[in-house]
Formats: C-alpha cells, structure tokens, sequence
C-alpha cells in the first residue's frame, strides 16, 4: 500500500550547499508537510530521477487557503516543496499559477544547478493541484448546465 506521508529516504549532508541558512531550515523544519483530508485539488508528480511529491490544496473563492506536501525523495525535493507550499499559501490560483521554479530557488537562497528539477517538479506539481482543482469545478458546471437543460426541456 502506497504511504500517505513521504519521508526523505535520501540525504546529501555532505553537500556543502546545505550550509545555506534558508535551505538548512526549509530542509529540517519543512513548512506545510502533511496531507489534507479535505483536499480539492491534489496531484502527484514524478520527477526525472524517481523522487516524488504529492500536493494538497484547499481552495476557498480561488484562493489556496491551505496546503500540504508529501513529498518522498532527497532533502532538495524536501526543501522545495516547503519554500513552495510557502510561496503558494494564501495566494490566488492566479497568483499561484506564476510561481516559478526561480522564485522556489530564490526561496531557498539558491540551488545546485543539477537540484533545478526538483524545483521544477514541485512547481509543476502545484500547476497540477490547481488543474485537478479546475476540472472538478468544470465537471460541476457541466453536471448543473445538463441539470439546467433538461429542466428548460
Ligand atoms: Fe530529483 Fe529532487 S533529486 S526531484
């Protein structure tokens, strides 16, 4: 059975990177790590390398009011799914929909240039949440705009 709640099964301690300030506390004290009963928008994303994150959105009057990461991989995919969830937390979805992996490096006061993608795959993954979000409310139209019609007919 798949776990709910990913834990980092790698480490990279001996990268001289994770002296950075901002990183050492995205990567050890990550914000916003968990699942969301009351998810409506969620998605999972794969990454290049196998690592792995599942985001969790509640959506209230297009606004995420809150978010949670699962993510399952090296401390980078750690660190990038919190300064994600915290760039994402209490934004619009339009507002969300332009984070960049830039502004998730910014975030964490720089990347490696070979952990870039696990800063993209985290913000690919929060387009995704927001997309699952979009297409159950379009699903939810569609069901009232046939329920709208058959009563006109
Ligand atoms: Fe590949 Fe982090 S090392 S997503």
């Amino acid at each position: 059975m798949e776990k709910d709640n990913y834990l980092p099964e790698k480490d990279h301690d001996h990268d001289p990177h994770l002296l950075n300030e901002h990183f050492i506390i995205h990567a050890n004290r990550p914000r916003h790590m968990g699942t969301l009963s009351h998810a409506n928008g969620y998605a999972k994303g794969v990454g290049i390398c196998g690592d792995a994150i599942k985001v969790y959105l509640s959506i209230s009057d297009r606004t995420i009011t809150d978010i949670k990461h699962a993510p399952r991989g090296c401390t980078y995919t750690v660190a990038c799914g919190s300064a994600m969830s915290h760039l994402a937390y209490g934004k619009t979805l339009e507002e969300a929909l332009k984070i960049t992996p830039e502004d998730v490096e910014k975030e964490l006061n720089g990347l490696p240039e070979d952990h870039m993608h696990c800063a993209s795959l985290v913000v690919n993954t929060l387009g995704e949440a927001i997309d699952n979000f979009y297409q159950k409310v379009w699903g939810n139209k569609k069901q009232a705009v046939v329920a709208i019609t058959l009563k006109a007919s």
